[in-house]
């Protein structure tokens, strides 16, 4: 805990959903000049889901919420602010978040989304705890959420493979008790000079949504691929030293590093550069893909439920995602 802070943030519940629809790799090769080898040893995935009719990251977010919710025993009553992390909002506006509010029926909360792409869900997790330390707020819930097969081109081969649908959430609980436990620090960083590293480059406000624009397939992701490897690597070992520093820890001390799943190779040398071993990462890429912002929450809640976060243990989250933006946040459960 934060010496200057009267107040700490805990993970009070966790939450997950994921569309019923599975896409394997298999699948892919029917309709794309790929394989399920290349995308296996290149990637670490094995099949995705996909949002079908009437799905979208709000309702995907609204489940995901209502399990983190009664994983905590909370009402949606008590919940101050919900945050939903997403790069695929249902509409331009209003916000993910308002339907997700709608749905939940956290009649009290104020509600908003956030844009940081695959990092959404480390930054939403910082704001969250900025307003529980503060003692400002009581319970704040974090959705990252994502229907990112609405906005991948299916017949581009180099993306496509990576990405899929869910939603993960985590109630954030303001607590006063004494001790070592809580989300410890959070540690967010951007730099848009690496803007077309990833992106989806169709206008909004810029110039409008156009035919032309359509028809060229700006509203697809487009992404560089192997610099975007190289430097999802180094950002993501620096800012997690800068955590493990930060809070007095070294690499010995983390029980499970819960990454961002965007490519087993760089969960793989992420932690090998860190010297954190093998069976201390979560990992769960070969089921979901790349879930941009739903990708921590959905490992984070499934790392609790298979019993390999245990009270007491430090966890580590980093994460990179388009911006560039990149984080860390470390948890004593
Ligand atoms: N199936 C078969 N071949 C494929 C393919 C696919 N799905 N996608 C690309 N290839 C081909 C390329 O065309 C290229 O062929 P060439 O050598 O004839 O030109 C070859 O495979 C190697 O391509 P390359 O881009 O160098 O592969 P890679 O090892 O870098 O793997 C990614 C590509 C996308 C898997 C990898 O770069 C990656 O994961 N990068 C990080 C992306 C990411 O995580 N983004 C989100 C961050 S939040």
């Amino acid at each position: 805990m934060n010496k200057y802070t009267q107040y700490k943030a805990e993970v009070a519940g966790t939450g997950m959903h994921v569309p019923k629809k599975v896409l394997t790799n298999f699948d892919l090769e029917k309709t794309l000049d790929t394989s399920d080898e290349w995308i296996r040893t290149r990637t670490g995935i094995r099949e995705r889901r996909i949002a079908g009719e009437g799905e979208s990251s709000s309702t995907l977010a609204a489940q995901a919420g209502n399990q983190a919710l009664n994983s905590a025993g909370v009402a949606p009553e008590e919940v101050d602010l919900i945050i939903v992390c997403t790069s695929t909002p249902d509409i331009l506006f209003p916000s993910t978040a308002c339907f997700v509010q709608k749905e939940i029926g956290a009649v009290n909360a104020a509600a908003y989304d956030i844009s940081a792409v695959c990092s959404g869900f480390v930054f939403g997790l910082s704001i969250a705890e900025q307003y529980l330390k503060s003692g400002r707020y009581r319970y704040v819930l974090v959705i990252g959420s994502e229907t990112n097969s609405r906005i991948v081109d299916w017949t581009d081969r180099s993306t496509c493979i990576l990405f899929g649908d869910g939603a993960g959430a985590a109630l954030l609980k303001r607590t006063e008790s004494a001790g070592s436990g809580g989300l410890l620090s959070s540690h967010i960083y951007s730099d848009g000079g690496k803007s077309d590293l990833i992106i989806v480059p169709g206008g909004i406000g810029k110039t409008g949504v156009s035919c032309k624009s359509v028809e060229a397939g700006d509203y697809f992701i487009k992404m560089l691929g192997n610099a975007t490897f190289k430097v999802a690597v180094k950002r993501m070992v620096e800012v997690s030293q800068e955590a493990l520093e930060f809070n007095g820890f070294t690499h010995k001390d983390v029980d499970l590093v819960v990454p961002h799943q965007a490519n087993r190779r760089i969960m793989d040398v992420v932690t090998e550069k860190l010297g954190i071993p093998a069976d201390r990462i979560f990992i769960n890429i070969d089921k979901y893909g790349n879930t941009s912002a739903a990708s921590i929450p959905i490992a984070l809640h499934e790392a609790w439920g298979e019993g390999r976060i245990a009270p007491g243990n430090l966890v580590l989250l980093p994460v990179i995602g388009a911006g560039l933006t990149w984080g860390a946040a470390l948890i004593r459960w």
